[in-house]
């Protein structure tokens, strides 16, 4: 079992990257290999629209996402976090998700026709963490929804998503102890799924 955690913020002590160490807690408590990587770390560009993946479901620019790709095909679920940045994600988590296009494939003939590559492997399972200043959920408009849906259309399922509001200055998360808790939770049931899954394949 992997888990692979992505955090869209580019602040690496903020409130984000807090939560999504929490969600990873109870993978390693158990030993269960759990990456976390910061976008801010890898130099990549955003999906330039070439559809020169659409043959091989690999993406032909060569940056740092190709130090990504790999992780991700390698992982049987994500952990995806972001603060909301005008109601929406980090324009590095936005590049992300886009640049995951690859994986999505469609009949030659019917464009309404397409599935996730992992759709015709495994589904695999997802939680969203999003993050922000303001202390009414409308306040973070559609960060959550803008890393739920893609996941959902790359075929994850998503299995919980933590709405984090009131924080605001670096490292405020870890006074909240409600939002630790709901972050905790949030991968206990990842975990607790993929081991689900474990069992019914093992029969
Ligand atoms: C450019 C920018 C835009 C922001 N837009 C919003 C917003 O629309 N709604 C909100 O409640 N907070 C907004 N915030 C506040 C952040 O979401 C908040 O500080 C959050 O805790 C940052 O998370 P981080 O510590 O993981 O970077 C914005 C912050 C920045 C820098």
């Amino acid at each position: 079992m992997k888990i692979l955690a992505v955090v869209g913020s580019p602040r690496k002590e903020g409130n984000s990257s807090i939560l999504t160490r929490e969600a990873l807690k109870p993978f390693q408590e158990q030993g269960i290999e759990a990456a976390l990587i910061y976008l801010s770390d890898y130099d990549f560009q955003d999906c330039n629209g070439c559809e020169g993946c659409k043959e091989t479901y690999k993406c032909v620019i060569d940056d740092g996402m190709q130090d990504i790709y790999p992780l991700i095909l390698e992982s049987d679920a994500l952990i995806v976090a972001s603060p909301a940045y005008f109601y929406n994600i980090t324009a590095h988590m936005k590049a992300f998700i886009d640049r995951c296009y690859c994986f999505v494939v469609f009949d030659k003939n019917d464009r309404s026709v397409w599935m996730s590559i992992n759709e015709a492997s495994a589904l695999k399972y997802a939680v969203v963490i999003a993050v922000c200043e303001q202390d009414k959920v409308e306040e973070m408009g559609y960060t959550a929804e803008a890393m739920e849906k893609p996941l959902e259309a790359l075929g994850y399922r998503v299995i919980d998503t933590v709405k984090a509001l009131r924080l605001f200055a670096a490292g405020e998360a870890l006074g909240d102890e409600k939002v630790l808790r709901k972050a905790r939770q949030a991968g206990e049931k990842l975990l607790k799924t993929l081991r689900l899954k474990e069992r019914l394949k093992d029969g």
